[in-house]
């Protein structure tokens, strides 16, 4: 799509998901972070939700995830449409959908369970669950990255953490990508079969819950079930809904970053090979990783109040949207920004939320994973060739392949 003009610009809608088939429009982000830095769109894919302002430039969206007062993360929650088929009330029961006083207790919660040190101590194991993965597709020859390897180690990872067994790994990740993914139709159940899918999560989550309360082991819901602040614990429900976010941010995110990072790797072949001959790169390449491809495209505010912002008047319950997949690209803060370059020094990316009290609570988590997946695949599997067209998930909010089918030489058994 060509922008020329003003008015071009003026009438965008961000929300048309033929802009992002390829990519994230990130051409046309970067006219807006010049020319019109605060954009109304209408949410044309769900023609009964009403439209949403895109926030775009890193400062503006770094000040904005600061003043929770003005920019609310409880009044309509994260995602742009406000009707994906689960309650408000419900969604209000995770900490990334709440305001202070409530996030304050629930965010202390949670810190309790998601320690350093548990996640530290978990190093080895998923080195061994991305090895696993790995010994499953190396003697063929191909794979697909996103689900041959991608999505069984991200969901162990996090399923080992929760404290779940292998066997159900794939219903949790379907559970996921129903709930982040729910703008793709391979990913969304039909509407009322999503209660119903709900309900079911919830009969699966209970008992567990229960029985750690009995009888606590060292995995995180045990933690979560006995975490207290001023004395109070996390009701059922509360434990149901954030073992449902640890599992949607755990299982999506880190595959996408993957799938985006191990994408571009194949397509900068001397990028690659950096990484390969010194691998003590790799930490730092994550950085670039998130900064280029963020798991998530954005994560919506809601105006609590009438506010002016670069000359236009957000009202009072309109949504924003705070681009990280433009913020990540600004060139006020980055140099050559649209470049991957695995060799930049450590950038202060936006991909983790851009400051304040939301930032990411996995950040670690997401960090050792993807650091170890990437040193093990790039490892094992040094000389990896695209062997199909990529396919992304149809969604504004999740920035993911569901796809990417590749061929490399086969390790010998
Ligand atoms: C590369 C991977 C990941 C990315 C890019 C990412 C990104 C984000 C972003 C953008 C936010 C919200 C920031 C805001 O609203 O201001 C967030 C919040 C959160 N993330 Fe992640 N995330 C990743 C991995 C994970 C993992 C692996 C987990 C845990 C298993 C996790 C758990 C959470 C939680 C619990 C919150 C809510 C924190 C709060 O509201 O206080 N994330 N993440």
């Amino acid at each position: 799509m060509t922008v020329a003009t003003e008015q071009d610009l003026a009438s965008i809608d961000i929300s048309d998901h033929d802009l992002w088939r390829d990519d994230p429009p990130y051409e046309i982000f970067a006219k807006l972070r010049e020319e019109r830095p605060v954009h109304w769109s209408p949410l044309s894919q769900f023609p009964h939700e009403k439209g949403f302002w895109s926030i775009v430039r890193h400062a503006d969206l770094k000040a904005i995830s600061m003043d929770f007062e003005t920019y609310s993360s409880e009044r309509g929650g994260v995602v742009l449409v406000d009707d994906i088929g689960v309650p408000l009330d419900m969604i209000r029961m995770q900490p990334i959908a709440q305001d202070p006083p409530r996030h304050d207790r629930m965010k202390a919660l949670f810190q309790q369970a998601f320690t350093p040190r548990r996640i530290a101590a978990h190093t080895e194991i998923i080195r061994a669950i991305t090895n696993h993965a790995i010994d499953g597709i190396a003697q063929q020859g191909e794979c697909d990255l996103v689900t041959d390897i991608g999505k069984h180690v991200t969901a162990r990872v996090i399923g080992s953490l929760l404290g779940t067994p292998p066997e159900d790994d794939d219903q949790l990740v379907e559970w996921s990508n129903m709930i982040v993914g729910f703008e793709d139709e391979d990913y969304r159940p039909e509407f009322d079969a999503m209660m119903g899918e709900l309900a079911n999560a919830f009969e699966y989550v209970m008992p567990m819950v229960e029985e750690r309360r009995k009888n606590p082991s060292d995995d995180l819901v045990s933690a979560l079930a006995h975490a207290e602040v001023d004395g109070e614990k996390l009701t059922d429900e509360e434990m149901v809904m954030t073992f449902g976010l640890l599992m949607a941010a755990g299982n999506d995110s880190t595959r996408a970053v993957y799938g985006s990072s191990m994408l571009a790797l194949i397509k900068n072949p001397e990028q690659r090979q950096l990484l390969i001959d010194e691998p003590d790169r790799i930490e730092d390449a994550v950085e670039e990783c998130v900064r280029c491809f963020p798991a998530f495209s954005y994560m919506r505010r809601t105006a609590t109040r009438d506010v002016e912002l670069h000359g236009q008047t957000i009202k009072e319950g309109d949504k924003l949207a705070l681009w990280y997949v433009s913020s990540n690209r600004d060139a006020t803060v980055f140099e050559d920004p649209e470049r991957f370059d695995v060799s930049r020094p450590r950038v202060q990316h936006q991909a983790f939320g851009a400051g304040g009290r939301h930032f990411c609570l996995g950040a670690a988590l997401a960090r050792l994973e993807l650091k170890i997946m990437l040193e093990q695949t790039l490892k094992r599997l040094p000389d990896m060739e695209l062997a199909g067209t990529p396919v992304r998930a149809t969604s504004l909010f999740l920035n993911q392949h569901k796809s990417i089918p590749v061929k490399f030489t086969p390790e010998s058994a």
